[in-house]
């Protein structure tokens, strides 16, 4: 398939064979489907919109958007953006097929998106740049590069980043997450106070909504499908978010089913609490990995 045939759709496949297979919507650059062996690792809400205007809600969304200082003390503050959707645009504006699916000399195939201002963009935030976002499957891997490029002669801009990873998960309050222990955080429920987890590994059993700061470059999840391990590596992601909406906050949402909550887990590495700023004529990157494997002992409360 050429990239025309494909950009002509609104979804690309990148088929590693063995049935594992990566889906991405080119709206948002939406990560919609991750089979290992057949087996799905992302969740995707049954109530999801695909009518090409909301944020596909599941599967990995590219979270871009305009940097918003963050108060403590305002609370409503940081929910609740003060222009521009939460999530920004980036999720809901109709990406580029750049490359088609590429099998590399190792069997591991690739495909490029990218995204520059236009008309939309501009609407809501009125800078030049162009996004590229390439993805990698491998065999149990996933690979994400990105690279955010400043073309202005004399403008710079800031802007908050982060792959909005929904796990797929037999039951959420079975998972345990590393590497967050020390780190403090600040809690969404609680009028985003700060505190700092305790915690050797976290887990959730209610209503979660904490951007943990400075965390390491790698959390592995348990008891993701088929009872195995998720390691999530990230470069240049400085936070760590970890959500579930629980029961109340589901019903909230039109586009989430009331008895979903317990099948899915969101750990998105980004950059929440401070800005990334770009200069004229530089650029940024980041990437993640999410690598699913099968680990013989188990993590110890
Ligand atoms: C998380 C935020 O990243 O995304 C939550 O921390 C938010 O506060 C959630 O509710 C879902 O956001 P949205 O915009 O997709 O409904």
């Amino acid at each position: 398939t050429t990239a025309a045939a494909m950009a002509a759709t609104s979804v690309v496949v990148l088929d590693r064979g063995n049935n594992t297979t990566c889906t991405i919507n080119l709206h948002g650059a939406t990560v919609v489907s991750w089979r290992v062996n057949n087996q799905e690792q992302l969740f995707v809400s049954k109530l999801a919109s695909f009518d090409g205007k909301k944020a596909i809600r599941g599967g990995i969304p590219f979270v871009f958007r305009k940097f918003e200082s963050i108060s403590l003390d305002l609370a409503a503050q940081f929910g609740a953006w003060s222009f521009g959707p939460q999530h920004g645009f980036a999720r809901i504006t109709r990406w580029h097929l750049e490359r088609a699916p590429d099998r590399l000399h190792n069997g591991d195939v690739e495909a490029i998106f990218s995204l520059m201002d236009n008309e939309f963009t501009r609407s809501i935030w009125n800078y030049q740049f162009r996004i590229t976002y390439r993805l990698i499957l491998r065999e149990k891997e996933l690979h994400f590069h990105i690279g955010v490029y400043n073309p202005s002669k004399e403008l710079s801009f800031s802007f908050n980043m982060l792959l909005h990873t929904y796990l797929k998960v037999p039951d959420v309050r079975r998972c345990q997450i590393t590497g967050l222990h020390g780190c403090h955080f600040i809690d969404k429920t609680r009028e985003n106070a700060l505190y700092q987890e305790g915690r050797e590994v976290v887990t959730v059993n209610e209503w979660t909504d904490r951007i943990y700061q400075h965390t390491p470059q790698e959390h592995v999840i348990t008891n993701v499908v088929s009872g195995r391990k998720m390691r999530l590596h990230k470069y240049n992601f400085p936070d760590t978010v970890i959500w579930n909406p629980w029961i109340d906050r589901s019903r909230e949402m039109s586009d989430f089913g009331d008895d979903e909550f317990p099948n899915m887990l969101c750990v998105e590495a980004g950059n929440v609490t401070s800005p990334v700023i770009l200069l004229p004529g530089t650029a940024f990157e980041a990437s993640q990995i999410l690598q699913q494997f099968k680990c013989p002992y188990d993590i110890i409360n």
